[in-house]
């Protein structure tokens, strides 16, 4: 009988301990004196070290391993034996060793994880998505998304996915990525917001995960040209509301995370009982309470384009990274900045009618910045292109109305109060994962610099 196949964690565990096991993976580590050959495996569950002498392992074998590198994928069996030397208390004794791909002159080692060496790393993005540092980034991700859809599953959700191909372009602007489309001016998608407003008067809560597009300029540790955007629409809802389901949805996902990615966040340098603290309800702040409070404070704003020292934030002023992180300062959960002034915000919110619109901003805690931006919608197609003209004037773009005609009729049939919201998949990664950069977020970056690989 041939000995079972199997991972990594299980020999790591223990509960193969004196039996014969058949492994999987690629060589982390390699060194050979000529007489026996130490090679550490790596799989998707950890890594093991082997030793392969001559005698213990056939001939053939030991001329494999011989033959052995940084990253070769192999297939071979041995003996697990608890060794306290070894990292992680075992070590395979290997009988058969099988090279299954070999790798040459493979062109990063750890050491190149440094500053510098990141434009290197990142023109060779295919190959350090081997690395343990993007691989436990991107199983803490998919533990990420998972736990997005199990909540949205159990409120009565459904989930649906509207074209990023569009004619409208919701948030305005010029950072939206223009193309010919046979002929016909098309974008690609910044949000899929219009759609799913659409989409409630048949099934009232919706939400989709999809790619928005925003051709931003900005190369900041949380910006990318593409991300994946979980947005939700809700019929019923108001702001109030609203802020409500995003506050249990974070919440939820945080502690998910910290029990189903516990060692992937303790590998990547956040404490899992941290995530654990993300308990509703958040503070609110309104847009002018929070300039207030950031006037009290007093911390560093950075420089202006002409490299002066930047004062106090005005009211008027959009939060920068440093004005968001003064905000949450002493924070354990994200907090909430509602109603801001209308001229800073998109054309669909909810006037309040006092020049502040519906809405609110979701702020993670510890410098992470923006993670949700919300409001309820307005239903009043006056005031709406009202908005709309006044922003093109504003960006100093071109407007057609007539591309917005299908989204007032929306507001001409059995127009309801609602509300939805926007979240950046990766922004929430990196603040979970307390990762440097929004790119190690996501398996291929794009940036205003870089779309290879
Ligand atoms: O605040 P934003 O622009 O809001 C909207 O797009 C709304 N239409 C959403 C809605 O109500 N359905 O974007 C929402 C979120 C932000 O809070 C941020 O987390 C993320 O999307 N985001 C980005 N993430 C990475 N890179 C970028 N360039 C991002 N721009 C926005
Ligand atoms: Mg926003």
């Amino acid at each position: 009988m041939s000995p079972p196949l199997v991972s990594i964690r299980s020999v790591l565990s223990g509960q193969h301990t004196g039996q014969k096991v058949h492994l999987r993976g690629w060589i982390h580590r390699y060194r050979t004196s000529g007489k026996i050959v130490f090679a550490t495996l790596r799989d998707a569950t950890g890594t093991l070290q082997t030793t392969t002498k001559k005698g213990v392992a056939d001939d053939a074998s030991f001329e494999e391993a011989l033959k052995g590198s940084i990253e070769a994928s192999v297939e071979l069996t041995g003996t697990v034996k608890a060794d306290e030397r070894a990292p992680g208390g075992f070590e395979v004794g290997v009988e058969q060793f099988h090279l299954v791909g070999s790798s040459h002159d493979f062109p990063i080692y750890e050491s190149t994880v440094d500053a510098d060496a990141q434009e290197t790393l990142l023109d060779k993005r295919h190959l350090f998505l081997r690395s343990r540092h993007l691989a436990n980034a991107m199983i803490l991700r998919a533990k990420t998304l998972k736990a997005f859809r199990e909540w949205f599953d159990e409120h009565g959700f459904f989930e649906t996915t509207p074209s990023v191909i569009t004619t409208n372009n919701c948030e305005g602007g010029s950072e939206v990525f223009e193309f010919d489309y046979f002929g016909q001016k098309a974008f690609l998608s910044q949000s899929s917001q219009l759609y799913l407003e659409a989409l409630v008067f048949g099934l009232e809560r919706v939400y989709c995960l999809l790619p928005s597009f925003r051709a931003e300029k900005s190369r900041t540790r949380k910006h990318l040209t593409e991300f994946q955007h979980l947005e939700a629409e809700e019929a019923w809802v108001d702001n109030k509301g609203n802020m409500e389901i995003q506050e249990q949805l974070v919440s939820y996902v945080a502690r998910r995370v910290a029990d189903t990615a516990e060692e992937q966040l303790v590998a990547l340098g956040r404490e899992p009982a941290d995530l654990r603290k993300v308990t509703t309800p958040f503070k609110r702040h309104t847009y002018d309470e929070a300039i207030s409070l950031l006037r009290k404070k007093d911390y560093d704003r950075g420089r202006d384009a002409k490299g002066r020292r930047r004062g106090a934030i005005e009211w008027g002023e959009d939060l920068g990274a440093p004005d968001e992180a003064a905000l949450v300062e002493g924070e354990e959960k994200p907090v909430f900045v509602m109603n801001w002034p209308a001229d800073m915000k998109a054309f669909y919110m909810h006037s309040n009618g006092d020049g502040t619109v519906a809405n609110a901003d979701m702020i993670a805690p510890f410098g992470f910045g923006e993670i949700i931006g919300g409001s309820q919608r307005s239903t009043d197609v006056e005031w709406m292109k009202g908005r709309l003209v006044e922003q093109a004037k504003r960006d100093g773009t071109a407007l057609d109305l007539n591309a917005y005609e299908w989204y007032f009729d929306l507001r001409r049939y059995g127009s309801v109060p609602h509300a939805g919201f926007g979240l950046g998949t990766e922004r929430v990664v990196r603040w979970l994962g307390n990762l440097d950069h929004i790119r190690d977020a996501t398996p291929f970056p794009r940036t205003p610099s870089r779309a290879y690989p």
